[in-house]
C-alpha cells in the first residue's frame, strides 16, 4: 500500500483526486494551517512514496533520509528552495513545483505592492480609518506616478515577464535582469541590464527571482549605497534576496523611499521595526493566493504524485 504525506492543509481538488486515483492508499493529511515541527515532519514522512510539501517544510537531507522509499516531492508552490534537489537527484526522487497556474495571480500582487506604496494606498487607508481626514488638501498623500520612472525587474522569468506586460500601461521604462538576455522581453521594450547596473539606475526595484546563491543578499549595505536615493523596492520572490537589516537602515534614513513586501528574511517573522513604518507595505506571502491559483496548484501536486507513483515522469520535473 502507497502511502502519500500531504504536510499541511491544501484545497481539497488534489485530496479528491489522488483519493480516486488510489482508494487503497494511505493517505497521512495534516489537515491544519500549523506547520509541522521537524520531529513530526520527520516521523510522518517514514514509509512514504510521495510528500505533498509546502514553501516553509524544510526538506533537507538530513530529513528526506527519513524516507528512504520516496520516489516524489510534490512542492505546492513554485519556488523549491526548501528542498535539498541534490540529494533527490542522487536518490532517483522527482521533485516537482507549479509553474504558470501562479503566474497571473503573483505578478498582479506585485503591481498592487508597487500602486500601494508608490501611491501610499495602505497609509491613506489607515489615515481615513483614524478620522485624520478633515478636507481635500493639495500636499496630503502626494505619491510618485510611474510614467517616465525607470523600473527594474530583477528575475524576469513567468512572473516577472507578466510583471513587466502589467507595467507597460503606466509608462515607465523598464529594464530587467535575468541569466540571459531575452527577445520577447526586448520586443515587449524592456532592455536587458546585469543586475548592478540595474540597481544603479532603478526608481522602482521589484524582485520577482528565486531564491539562490547568487541572489541571495542581492541587497545587503554594501549593494545599497549603489542605489538611487529615494528608490522603491518590491519583493515578491524569497525573503533572504534582501538583507533586512540593511533594508531597515535604508528605508529610515531615507535611502528607500518605500517597500512593498510579501516575503521575509526571517519568515514568518516580519522585522519589527518595519511595522512601525509608514512606507512599508507587508503581507503575509498571498503571491499566489486567488482560489484559482490555489485549486489549480492542488490539482498539479496531485498529478505530479499520481505520475510518480504510476512510475511516469511528472510533468513538472525541476531537473
Ligand atoms: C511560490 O509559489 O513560490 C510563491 O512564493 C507562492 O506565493
Amino acid at each position: 500500500m502507497s502511502k502519500i504525506v500531504i504536510t499541511r492543509r491544501i484545497p481539497e481538488l488534489g485530496i479528491d483526486k489522488l483519493r480516486k486515483t488510489f482508494p487503497e492508499a494511505y493517505i497521512d493529511y495534516h489537515d491544519s494551517e500549523v506547520k509541522l515541527d521537524l520531529n513530526e515532519l520527520r516521523r510522518r514522512i517514514r514509509g512514504a512514496q510521495g510528500i505533498i510539501a509546502l514553501l516553509d517544510d524544510q526538506l533537507s537531507s538530513e530529513t528526506l533520509a527519513y524516507a528512504p522509499n520516496l520516489k516524489v516531492i510534490a512542492n505546492f508552490a513554485v519556488g523549491y528552495n526548501n528542498i535539498d534537489t541534490e540529494y533527490c537527484k542522487n536518490h532517483g526522487i522527482y521533485v516537482t513545483n507549479t509553474p504558470d497556474i501562479l503566474t497571473g495571480a503573483t505578478a498582479d500582487l506585485a503591481m498592487a505592492l508597487v500602486l500601494s506604496v508608490t501611491r501610499r494606498i495602505v497609509e491613506a487607508d489607515r489615515y481615513t480609518r483614524e478620522g485624520k481626514f478633515s478636507g481635500w488638501g493639495s500636499t496630503l498623500m502626494l505619491g510618485t506616478e510611474l510614467r517616465d520612472k525607470l523600473v527594474g525587474v530583477f528575475g524576469a522569468g513567468r512572473i516577472g515577464t507578466e510583471v513587466i506586460k502589467r507595467l507597460i500601461p503606466f509608462g515607465p521604462k523598464i529594464i530587467y535582469t535575468t541569466r540571459a538576455e531575452k527577445e520577447h522581453l526586448q520586443q515587449l521594450g524592456a532592455k536587458y541590464t546585469p543586475a548592478d547596473k540595474l540597481l544603479k539606475q532603478v526608481d522602482v526595484l521589484i524582485i520577482t527571482a528565486p531564491l539562490t546563491t547568487e541572489t541571495k543578499y542581492l541587497i545587503n549595505f554594501q549593494s545599497l549605497r549603489t542605489m538611487k536615493r529615494g528608490v522603491f523596492i518590491i519583493n515578491v520572490g524569497r525573503g533572504p534576496i534582501i538583507e533586512e537589516s540593511a533594508l531597515v537602515h535604508g528605508l529610515s534614513t531615507g535611502r528607500i523611499a518605500g517597500a512593498g513586501l510579501d516575503v521575509y528574511e526571517f519568515e514568518p517573522i516580519v522585522t519589527e521595526d518595519l511595522k512601525l513604518m509608514d512606507n512599508v507595505v507587508i503581507l503575509p506571502h498571498i503571491g499566489s493566493a486567488t482560489h484559482e491559483a490555489r485549486n489549480g496548484m492542488s490539482e498539479m501536486v496531485a498529478d505530479a504524485v499520481i505520475s510518480a507513483l504510476k512510475d511516469e515522469r511528472p510533468q513538472y520535473n525541476v531537473y
